[in-house]
């Protein structure tokens, strides 16, 4: 199970890091959130270390659908209400800034970049696209009500935001990382104060950035209860009618569409990690239903960080952590909330003010109905019993049949058939 971006592209390597050191910048974590924040301080000559435990690109980013663009689902219309126009409009442009800046990064970038119209369609639901439409009014953007699609399922409409863009993540990141201070296979096993410490070296950093995906540090934040993951499925398909353009529906675990070349990327079968979904089968179905001369020729999965108001996670680790800080809860649309997060983070440790930090700020107001939800899921992960028990905070995990690993219902950790880790929070392998 490897994605297509993995297929056609070998990643730079780095050294491990040895012996004990001091930076002004710790980064730990390199997807693209980590990437992006260490390209943007080597830009400003800021001493930096970026720090990861596997290769980079080898967790969430590359399983991305690699979508660019600031339209995430129906969000501004959950912004407005939970937030006011002032911080949807805020949120809009942080994310259009965001595929802005892509666009000028990729103009010199080898990387399969095409500009492509976005569509979050519903299939039954027409009213809260009016709504969406309605909130999008309100924060003056241009979006277009669709009455029809050109895809092989029936849709009550779609609002479509016209110029966003779809690239290959890994050639784009392979360019982006080439010249920066990156050491792999370097694994951030606890942090003593300001000190990072590895199984080789330790780091003593002014400022630490945690982009790990799932933030790690469990006794700050909060993260448990703030954050759940989302799996979700991929096929790579050759011929099956093209798709355009990007579509994905309003509901969490419907279908998504898009092209790479002469393949369809086809996604969905999503259900929260540790629990039932349609997985490939589902894809497979509809495949065999709707593109009948089809064949696979990948397919894979990607594991999402949801926060409690569909809003990131960036900036201050906690209200009580000054020079630690995070990014996280990107809810599936990681390609423009990395790009925030590496701005942001930036100004954060330069001391310079950014108009976005009280939307993203993790300590915002956690009082929303999917932290009565996470806490009830994780209560009920606790008191289970399968035989197998999380490290992370001993949850009772259960076996996915689809993907033969065992995953936790609780914060989504998985591990393999062997017990090795396989997605965090989770620090470490199965006991034997
Ligand atoms: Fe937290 Fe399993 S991921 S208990």
């Amino acid at each position: 199970m490897e994605s297509l971006w993995r297929k056609d592209v070998e990643m730079p390597e780095f050294p491990v890091l040895e012996g004990d050191v001091k930076t002004d910048v710790l980064i730990i974590g390199g997807g693209m959130a980590g990437l992006l924040t260490a390209y943007f301080l080597h830009e400003r000559g800021v001493e930096y270390i970026l720090v990861e435990k596997n290769r980079i690109c080898s967790g969430t980013t590359q399983n991305t659908t690699a979508k660019i663009t600031s339209q995430h689902g129906l969000i501004y219309h959950k912004i407005l209400k939970y937030y006011g126009v002032e911080k949807a409009s805020m949120y809009y442009r942080a994310n259009e800034e965001a595929v802005e800046k892509y666009k000028r990064l990729c103009n010199s970038i080898d990387c399969g970049f095409e500009i492509k119209d976005n569509f979050v369609y519903s299939v039954s639901d027409r009213e809260i696209l009016e709504q969406e439409m309605s909130a999008l009014s309100k924060i003056g953007c241009k979006a277009e009500l669709f009455d029809s699609l050109p895809l092989p399922i029936n849709t009550v409409g779609a609002v479509s935001f016209s110029s966003q863009a779809q690239f290959h993540p890994l050639k784009f990141l392979s360019a982006i990382a080439k010249n920066l201070n990156i050491f792999e296979h370097t694994f951030v096993r606890e942090m003593k104060g300001n000190t990072a410490v590895t199984d080789k070296a330790g780091v003593c950093a002014k400022n630490v950035i945690v982009a790990t995906h799932f933030p790690f540090i469990n006794k700050h934040g909060l993260y448990s209860l703030k954050l759940y993951q989302h799996r979700s499925y991929v096929l790579a398909l050759e011929n099956a009618q093209q798709a355009g353009g990007m579509y994905v529906d309003e509901f969490k675990t419907g279908l998504s569409f898009r092209d790479y070349g002469d393949l369809l990327l086809l996604g969905g079968g999503g259900h929260r990690t540790g629990k039932d979904g349609g997985n490939w089968a589902e894809l497979r179905d509809f495949a065999a239903k709707h593109y009948t001369s089809s064949s696979e020729v990948a397919h894979w999965a990607a594991q999402d960080c949801m926060s409690l108001d569909s809003v990131p996670y960036i900036g201050n680790y906690s209200a009580n952590t000054h020079r630690l800080f995070a990014a996280s809860g990107f809810n599936k649309w990681g390609i423009t909330g990395a790009m925030v997060a590496a701005k942001l983070l930036c100004d954060c440790v330069n001391g310079v003010k950014n108009e976005y930090y009280e939307l993203f700020t993790p300590g915002r107001n956690m009082l929303k109905p999917q932290l009565f939800v996470n806490t009830v899921e994780s209560a009920a992960g606790f008191v289970g019993f399968t035989g197998k028990r999380c490290p992370h905070l001993g949850c009772s995990l259960k076996w996915n049949r689809a993907e033969h690993s065992w995953d936790c219902p609780c914060h989504g950790s998985r591990f393999d058939e062997n017990g090795t880790v396989l997605d965090n929070p989770a620090n470490g392998n199965l006991k034997k």
